[in-house]
């Protein structure tokens, strides 16, 4: 055994050396780089526009066409090192090219020849190239559990970034999606902190996978450190407070993963926690990212933050006092984007001595480095290997793959579902006969409401279902989401008549960021007087959701016969719904987050005991806090699934030790079917209040009709483990249950 393991081991040993001499290497050639450049030359490293500051016409340019004395202006005479984002719309994978090949032309001509840095968003696939590949969300990622899933996707959007020239992705995103209001819920991966951490690394590996250099690969960009997802009033950019403990325990482990699996660059919440905006936090960016986490990457800004700590957060009396707290705080890259403000102030700043030339230094070797480790300084320029990498026919295969196994049944009263494809189906509902309530945020456009810049063959629901039921599908729907006639509850009662049954498709437009504010997590009563209107036909209703957060539903839901939850699911998700909702496709979905049954009770899965009670006089008292619409994890299937006894290695778990779990999964259906089993824990007592739940594994199978199979977990003490009251990370001693479906055992733990 030893012996077989030896060669690789040397040759790990090898690579590891040659590795870090050519680290070595390039160091010493940035320190060299370093002190041949000017204060000038280093302060516009720091510094990045977006697109719009050097294309023609500004950022509602059409075409991506570049004006050569604003370019000129950028590069040569603010000397930027970075560019980020698109104009109006998503470009072409050819125009990108161009776009790409005209600013490193630019940079050619500089005293020092430094390649520019490109940035884009691409949170669920390539936002900004046309006919990129979209995926599912991050929500609806989260729904599949399934991270190989995750990976492929990710490693998708990375080689249609790189064959579109850009290799600097800002994904992705790792905020825990513990307030639903938020309006960027849909682009976490829910609200438990393993699934954050796990599909989060999951995707670091895979957009950098096989080095940056190679050209199937981008810099990833873990977003938006810290606890840019939790505001105490659900506005996005608006405060949140959060204990240190609470920070610990359920925001920083994704970073902490997403660091150790390598990520090259992270962006900073735009936020302040607890009265402090992050970007002049110098403990949050510098004291807990740079010496505890050991993140040694390119620390850049959300848009426009510096100048914010000015002009909205108020802790900087003037706009030169942002600029010298965020760089003193540890900020590498300013995102200015719009102006060249933050240059003139940093140098300003760096000429007062109020931050000193040793801080610029270190950000200057940070950016250089993921420049090198990027292969910019070999080749700046699109590279021919990756322009096949776009557009392969595979891809669509995955991204309906992806879009299927996110597909969670939420209700199925009387097994209603899978309908039949010769019955008479009504399809009605404002997200019926339009792509954008499909794919959300981020799709094509910002705010991803633009159907016009979608893939021609992109289909609506309606479309899928009448080619599910050979043209007997009836769709009222009219295009536009928000097109009045959807709304018109008079049209859909008579247009009911003749339908066996209605599949009603209700939920959330495209939105992004504020633009998705919203004061009421309710479902919009226009939509809801539809489900009303379709319930009192007496025709069964199938209510199909297609929203980027829970919108509650909790008076209707008892009418509806069937529910699907697609999430905004991409390219592929009215194929997935009509694959689902006929059977062509069997569900196995679970949910990522617990989908509130009140607005005034938005309790998670990982309560704390004391959330369950609800005291009515003292003694007097129930057990339903958590009560949620539909629990966290839950999700239907055509098949189902019975659960065997939980047997344990061991009754007791000591030190460095590991236990082994196990369980027997029956599929007792009748079709094949994937099943995610999930395994949580509790620990009885412990000195800071114990969740009553924690999930701590899971695992995806895929089971034929009658077959068994035994599912193992393995735990140590490290994944028992919470955050004291000292805020270090412990597994105490003690008595632990583990939980797996309706089973439960117990074992104790001791050091
Ligand atoms: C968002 C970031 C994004 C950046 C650049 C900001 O408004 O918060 O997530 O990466 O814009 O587009």
């Amino acid at each position: 055994m030893l012996l077989n393991r030896l060669p690789a081991a040397l040759l790990l040993l090898s690579f590891c050396t040659n590795l870090h001499a050519q680290t070595q290497e390039i160091s010493k050639k940035v320190d060299k780089l370093i002190s041949d450049m000017t204060l000038d030359e280093k302060i516009g490293q720091m510094t990045q526009v977006t697109l719009g500051v050097v294309a023609k016409g500004g950022g509602g340019n059409e075409d991506g066409s570049l004006d050569p004395e604003a370019l000129k202006h950028a590069v040569l005479d603010y000397k930027v090192g970075s560019i980020l984002n698109t104009t109006a719309h998503a470009l072409s994978v050819e125009k990108w090219r161009a776009v790409q090949t005209e600013i490193q032309d630019e940079a050619k001509k500089s005293r020092l020849k430094i390649p520019v840095i490109y940035g884009l968003d691409g949170m669920h696939g390539q936002t900004y190239t046309l006919n990129s590949t979209l995926f599912p969300q991050n929500i609806a990622m989260a729904a599949t559990r399934n991270p190989d899933l995750v990976a492929l996707a990710a490693h998708i959007t990375a080689n249609e970034l790189r064959a579109s020239g850009v290799r600097w992705e800002f994904a992705p995103v790792l905020d825990c999606g513990r307030q639903p209001l938020w309006s960027r819920f849909p682009e976490t991966f829910g609200e438990d902190v393993y699934i954050g951490k796990t599909l989060g690394a999951t995707a670091v590996h895979a957009y950098q996978a096989d080095g940056l250099t190679n050209p199937t690969a981008v810099a990833a960009c873990m977003k938006h450190y810290l606890a840019y997802s939790a505001p105490r009033s659900g506005k996005d950019r608006s405060p949140s407070y959060i204990p240190e403990i609470e920070l610990r325990e359920y925001f920083i482990p994704q970073f902490r993963e997403a660091i150790k699996a390598g990520a090259a660059t992270i962006m900073i919440n735009s936020g302040e926690i607890n009265g402090i905006p992050v970007h002049a936090s110098k403990y949050l960016l510098t004291d807990v990212l740079r010496t505890e986490l050991g993140f040694q990457g390119v620390i850049v800004t959300d848009w426009e933050d510096i100048i914010r700590l000015h002009t909205r957060h108020l802790v900087a009396n003037s706009p030169r006092q942002a600029v010298v707290m965020a760089i003193n705080a540890g900020i590498d890259m300013s995102m200015v984007p719009m102006d060249y403000s933050f240059f003139d102030l940093l140098k300003e700043a760096v000429q007062k001595n109020e931050v000193p030339v040793s801080r610029i230094n270190d950000a200057v070797k940070r950016i250089l480095l993921l420049k090198y480790s990027l292969g910019l300084f070999d080749n700046p320029y699109p590279e021919p290997a990756s322009f096949a990498n776009f557009g392969r026919p595979e891809y669509q295969q995955a991204a309906l793959q992806a879009a299927q196994e996110a597909m969670t049944l939420l209700k199925n009263q009387n097994n209603i579902l899978p309908l039949s494809k010769d019955k008479k189906v009504l399809v009605a509902g404002p997200s019926a006969s339009s792509l954008a309530p499909l794919n959300g945020a981020w799709s094509y456009t910002w705010q991803g409401n633009q159907e016009q810049w979608y893939p021609a063959d992109s289909k609506t629901i309606g479309q899928t279902i009448a080619e599910k039921t050979g043209g007997k599908a009836s769709v009222l729907s009219a295009k536009g989401f928000d097109n009045t006639q959807n709304f018109d509850t008079a049209r859909l009662r008579s247009a009911a008549r003749d339908a066996d049954v209605i599949v009603l498709c209700l939920g959330e437009n495209a939105y992004a960021e504020s633009p998705g504010n919203i004061s009421d997590l309710a479902l919009p009563e226009n939509q809801m007087a539809l489900a009303r209107t379709a319930a009192a036909t007496g025709k069964p209703v199938i209510l199909v959701l297609t929203e980027g957060r829970p919108r509650l539903i909790s008076s209707i839901e008892p009418s509806m016969n069937g529910i699907l939850l697609a999430y905004w699911s991409g390219k592929k998700t009215a194929e997935a719904i009509a694959d689902v909702l006929f059977g062509d496709y069997n569900p196995g979905g679970i949910l990522p987050y617990s989908y509130p049954r009140y607005s005034g009770e938005i309790v998670l899965y990982d309560r704390k005991h004391t959330e369950d009670v609800r005291e009515i006089f003292n003694a007097d008292m129930t057990w339903d806090g958590y009560n949620p619409l539909f629990p966290f994890g839950w999700g239907l299937s055509y098949t189902q699934f019975t659960y065997g006894p939980i047997s344990l290695s061991s009754s007791s778990l000591k030190g460095s030790g590991s236990l082994t779990i196990t369980i027997p999964i029956t599929n007792a259906g009748a079709r094949e079917g994937k099943h995610t089993v999930e395994l949580y824990s509790h620990q009885q007592y412990a000195s800071i209040t114990p969740n009553m739940q924690r999930l701590r594994a899971f695992k995806k199978i895929d089971l034929k009709a009658g077959e068994t199979q035994t599912v193992s977990f393995t735990l140590t003490a490290a994944d028992l483990a919470f955050v004291n009251a000292d805020l270090k990370t412990v597994t105490e001693p003690g008595n632990f249950d583990l939980m797996i479906g309706k089973q439960k055992v117990s074992f104790s733990y001791q050091p």
